[in-house]
């Protein structure tokens, strides 16, 4: 097997250079990335061509797979690494939900991985995502087909979706929450929960209050460093909340989750098996 150049500056000289503000924001914001843009991205931004990993593979795997992705879902989606401790914690939790039958849902769909990864760690599990960006929906529905991942994914706002679907009350509900960050994220002051796009509360508010009877764990993507104010006035939505951040070496940069409860508490559930 010939080993893979890294792709770098020198190398690929003729690439600007590729970065979370020119990809959210530049010329390649809704264009399909080519294999080269998404490693020069990978190198660019964290001296890493193989960071894009998703869907368990890296780039040069999933690219020659048929997979494709828009230079905002490059920046957007959450990579291997992160969304398989992402799926362990989310699964450790759920287990103490009383319910044997779970539905995750991902409001905010992008790539899926995250989903993707979750229903690895709940195999039982269903999966329901919602993607508002045409072109988004397209690319991933076209990708978790390319996979065969069972993962229904629907076209349109989050919001109108979820008022149209009823779930029996027996089942335990999961929702990943991880909005576009946009202005939110701050490296200096942090991520500040009521920036992102739409606010988290109000995720959390709309999710609790169409499954008012059901027992619900979110799993909120946040960052390292995060506005104190924001996470405090996120606390007083839940019942139970635990913050996880992983150091997957990102200097700084590193992101986690919020976990948080609503109409149940892993505590008491721990309480009551002893
Ligand atoms: C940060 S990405 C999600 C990352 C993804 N969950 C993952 O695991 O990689 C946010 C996605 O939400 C979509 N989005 C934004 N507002 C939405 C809304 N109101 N309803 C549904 N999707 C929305 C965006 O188009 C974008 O693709």
């Amino acid at each position: 097997m010939q080993p893979v150049p890294k792709p770098g500056r020198a190398s690929s000289a003729s690439l600007p250079v590729y970065d979370r503000a020119s990809l959210l924001y530049g010329s390649r914001r809704d264009d399909v990335l080519t294999l080269a843009e998404i490693e020069q991205y990978g190198f660019d931004s964290f001296a890493d061509a193989a960071y894009v990993g998703i869907y368990g593979m890296p780039p040069r795997e999933w690219y020659r797979r048929g997979i494709r992705l828009l230079g905002r879902t490059a920046v957007e989606c959450t990579r291997d690494a992160l969304a398989n401790r992402i799926g362990l914690d989310v699964a450790s939790i759920a287990a103490c939900i009383r319910s044997t039958r779970m539905l995750v849902i991902d409001p905010f769909a992008g790539s899926c991985n995250t989903l993707f990864w979750i229903l690895r760690h709940l195999p039982n599990a269903e999966g329901l995502a919602f993607e508002s960006d045409p072109q988004v929906f397209e690319l991933t529905r076209r990708n978790l087909a390319s996979l065969g991942q069972r993962i229904e994914l629907v076209h349109g706002h989050y919001v109108t979706l979820l008022e149209q679907y009823r779930i029996l009350e027996d089942r335990g509900i999961v929702a990943f929450v991880a909005p576009p960050w946009g202005v939110a994220l701050d490296e200096v002051h942090g991520l500040d929960f009521r920036r992102t796009t739409p606010p988290i509360a109000d995720v959390i508010q709309h999710i609790a209050s169409q499954f008012a009877k059901h027992e619900i764990l979110f799993a909120i993507q946040i960052y390292e460093k995060v506005n104190a104010l924001s996470l405090a006035q996120l606390r007083k939505e839940l019942d139970w909340t635990d913050v996880r951040v992983y150091d997957i070496n990102e200097e700084g940069r590193n992101h986690g989750i919020l976990l948080g409860t609503k109409r149940w508490s892993p505590r008491a559930s721990n309480t009551a098996a002893v």
